[in-house]
C-alpha cells in the first residue's frame, strides 16, 4: 500500500480479449490491479481472468453478485479458484448473504477481499423514495455498510462524497473502494460525483477505480503516472 501505484484500479471498459490484453500489457507496472466488469466478462468469461492472472497482475472481478446466500456463496467459491484478489457482492443481498460471501473466501487458499457496493451511483433519493426507504441517500449507504460491516466486509465501493462520513464512522480497517475518479483538468463524463485522485485519497481512500482518463488519454501510460503522482503528493502531505 506504500506504493502509491498499488492504489489504482484502472477500468477494462473495452470490447474484447485483444483490446484488454493489449491494455494490462501497456499498463502492467503502472496500476496495481485491473478491473474486470460485467461486459467483459460476459463475453470473454473466466479464461480472460486466467490469462491476466497469469501474467501476474492482480484482477478486481467486479462481478456485483446478487442472490440468495447459497448461490452467491457458491460464485464465491468458483470465483476464488480464479486467483482473483477482489470481488463484488452486493450489499443489499443481506446480512445472510453477506456473510456466506465472507465465509467462503476466508475458506479459500488465498482469499480476494470481497468487497460491497453500498447504492449504485445511478440510483437517487427519489428512486429511493418510491421504494419506500425515507431518508437521504447518505443514510442508506450508511446501513448498508453497518449491515455489510458487521456481516465481515472490509471493503466498500463507494462515492467519493461518502469517503468522509465512511472514515468517521467505521473502523479504519475498512477499505474504501471510490470509483467516478477525474484527474484536474479532464472531463467528468457520465459521472457527476467526481473527486480527483488527490481529494480522494486525502479524504481517507484505499483504491481508486479509474476508467476513461486512462484508458482513453492519448498516452495511458502517462495518464495513470500523473495520477500517481496526484496519489503520492497526497500520500506525502
Ligand atoms: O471511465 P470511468 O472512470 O468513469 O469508469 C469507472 C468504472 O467504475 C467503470 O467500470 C464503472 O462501471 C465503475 N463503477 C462506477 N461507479 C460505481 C461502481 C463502479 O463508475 N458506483
Amino acid at each position: 500500500m506504500n506504493d502509491p501505484r498499488s492504489r489504482i484500479i484502472v477500468a477494462l471498459d473495452v470490447a474484447g480479449r485483444e483490446a484488454a490484453l493489449a491494455a494490462v500489457e501497456r499498463l502492467s507496472g503502472h496500476v496495481g490491479y485491473f478491473k474486470i466488469g460485467l461486459e467483459l466478462f460476459t463475453r470473454e468469461g473466466p479464461r480472460l481472468v486466467e490469462e491476466i492472472r497469469d501474467r501476474r497482475e492482480k484482477i478486481f472481478l467486479d462481478l456485483k453478485l446478487h442472490d440468495i446466500p447459497n448461490t452467491v456463496a457458491g460464485a464465491v467459491r468458483s470465483v476464488c479458484k480464479l486467483g482473483i484478489d477482489m470481488v463484488t457482492v452486493h450489499a443489499s443481498g443481506g446480512a445472510a448473504m453477506l456473510s456466506a460471501a465472507c465465509r467462503e473466501a476466508q475458506a479459500s487458499d488465498s482469499p480476494p477481499l470481497v468487497l460491497a457496493v453500498t447504492a449504485l451511483t445511478s440510483l437517487s433519493e427519489e428512486d429511493m423514495h418510491r421504494f419506500g426507504v425515507n431518508g437521504t441517500m447518505e443514510q442508506w449507504v450508511e446501513r448498508f455498510a453497518r449491515t455489510a460491516y458487521n456481516a465481515g466486509i472490509r471493503g466498500l465501493v463507494a462515492s467519493a462524497r461518502e469517503i468522509s462520513m465512511l472514515r468517521s464512522k467505521f473502523d479504519p480497517d475498512l477499505q474504501l473502494i471510490i470509483p467516478g475518479i477525474r484527474p484536474a483538468g479532464t472531463g467528468t463524463q457520465d459521472q457527476f460525483r467526481t473527486a480527483t485522485p488527490y481529494d480522494a485519497i486525502k479524504a481517507g481512500a484505499n483504491y481508486l477505480v479509474i476508467g476513461r482518463p486512462i484508458m482513453q488519454a492519448p498516452d495511458p501510460v502517462a495518464a495513470a503516472d500523473a495520477v500517481t503522482g496526484e496519489i503520492a503528493r497526497a500520500l506525502q502531505e
